[in-house]
């Protein structure tokens, strides 16, 4: 077991570390660094306390785990109503699974801060010209040009008061009457009416309707009942830029406890989990709720190895491992490990990334994903838990509010040759509104069948 002594908000620093930028200007860096740590946290050590204590009744099967949002945020696209459509989709998608499921449901969005990417590769080439890869808006700029591609860190601090920004506006929603539960129905019923798959959702629909008719004939309304009315709403991104998460990591005055208080919830990357780097060293040391990203490849040595480092006295509710392996790969490789991991009597949370192991090229060279993959591999997710005795606790999604064509499939039917039309990902392809909220019907099925 690694001394909690030995930790502190800058010792992933004498760790070795992946997918980092390297800043030529380091006076600039100090700068920034300085001032970052000057500015106010974003969240508050408590509310983070709560979202673990949620995370331990999603582990146990009592509630269910919703996460979702941007690949990446972007400066350019930082606009309200932006906010307010994601805010609106994932509130949607949870009064579906709350009345599936008969439990509550932890929504976490993947925004107010997630805008470090790692790349598969450090150089991006295109028409015979090689430059350093985008790394997503807090690093670098998009634009292919060698300007654009160095690592400027006074974008950090447009990052942070993108991230305030943000998080004041989703709580306004939670609190102010965007998550009144007979509005959200309203939508869903309006999409169940419009969208040609509409009939198949239709019987869950109506039974939600006469739910709410039901309590309010017994004095149950959005008007007398402030839990109709509001709701909680968490925030996570990648722990990827140490720079950055290092300014904001906050003693807690109540406990004394260490908190990165630039989200609820961080999260490390498969690319970035190695038992010996930096991203854990950092992330072990904070009290937040943390993730993992397991692909594929991950073996049981290491998964205990993360417990071991995150969780070493075996908390509820403190660490999530996000499986990510392909709609494939889940089949052959995720039930033995689920078995030897389950053995061992760890408390995780496990949820399913269905994205990022179902990336594919389209023939004319957008990265795009199929709606049926996507299914797939949340259907698998959630049979090999029941085969295997273990609770499928949620899942983690790349999305949008907006009616963009990134991912391939759904009712809309979008191909291959409509994703031109309307793609607007900065990093990787998003469900749309529509998709996302079909996938919520879908999933509703599955938990259903889990409360069974
Ligand atoms: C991501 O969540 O955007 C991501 C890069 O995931 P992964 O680390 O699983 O590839
Ligand atoms: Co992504």
């Amino acid at each position: 077991m690694k001394s909690p002594n030995t930790w502190n908000a800058q010792s992933w620093r004498t760790f070795l570390i992946k997918q980092h930028p390297t800043y030529s200007n380091q006076q600039a860096l100090q700068e920034v660094e300085k001032e970052l740590k000057s500015y106010p946290p974003l969240v508050f050590a408590g509310e983070a306390r709560n979202l673990k204590k949620h995370f331990a009744q999603v582990q146990k099967g009592e509630a269910f785990l919703l996460q979702g949002g941007d690949c990446a945020e972007s400066f350019c696209q930082f606009s309200g109503s932006s906010i307010r459509d994601l805010f609106k989709v994932i509130i949607q998608m949870s009064a579906i699974l709350t009345f599936a499921g008969s439990c509550p449901i932890v929504k976490v969005g993947r925004l107010a801060g997630q805008f470090a990417k790692p790349r598969s590769s450090d150089f991006e080439e295109s028409n015979g010209k090689k430059l350093p890869s985008y790394r997503g808006d807090i690093i670098n700029g998009m634009d292919f040009d060698l300007d654009s591609r160095e690592p400027d860190a006074t974008r950090m601090l447009k990052a942070y008061n993108q991230s305030a920004a943000t998080l004041n506006l989703l709580r306004a929603f939670a609190s102010g009457g965007l998550a009144d539960l007979s509005e959200v129905h309203r939508w869903n019923l309006d999409f169940v009416r419009s969208n040609p798959f509409g009939k198949k959702y239709e019987q869950l629909a109506n039974q939600i309707t006469q739910t709410l008719g039901f309590m309010n004939a017994c004095g149950i309304n959005t008007q007398n009942t402030p839990a109709l009315k509001e709701t909680e709403f968490y925030t996570s991104h990648e722990a990827l830029l140490l720079n950055y998460e290092e300014q904001l990591v906050r003693q807690d005055s109540l406990t004394g406890q260490w908190y990165d208080c630039s989200a609820h919830m961080l999260w490390i990357g498969e690319r970035t989990r190695d038992l010996d780097g930096a991203h854990l060293e950092f992330l072990r040391g904070i009290k937040n709720p943390v993730g993992v990203k397991i692909g594929p490849t991950a073996t049981k040595d290491e998964i205990m190895g993360i417990c071991e480092i995150l969780n070493p006295s075996n908390e509820e509710g403190r660490l999530n491992l996000i499986v990510r392996m392909g709609a494939d790969k889940i089949k052959q490789n995720f039930p033995k490990l689920l078995e030897s991991v389950h053995k061992e009597g760890r408390h995780i949370l496990w949820s399913c990334d269905p994205m990022h192991g179902n990336t594919i090229k389209a023939n004319n060279g957008y990265k795009t994903r199929a709606f049926n993959d996507i299914l797939s591999e949340v259907k698998s997710f959630f049979d090999i838990h029941k085969a295997n005795g273990s609770v499928a606790g949620g899942i983690h999604l790349e999305m949008t509010g907006n009616d963009v064509t990134e991912c391939v499939g759904g009712s809309q039917a979008i191909t291959e040759a409509n994703l031109a039309s309307c793609y607007h990902t900065q990093c990787d392809p998003r469900l749309n509104a529509t998709q996302a909220i079909e996938l919520a019907f879908l999933v509703a099925d599955m938990l259903k069948e889990r409360r069974i």
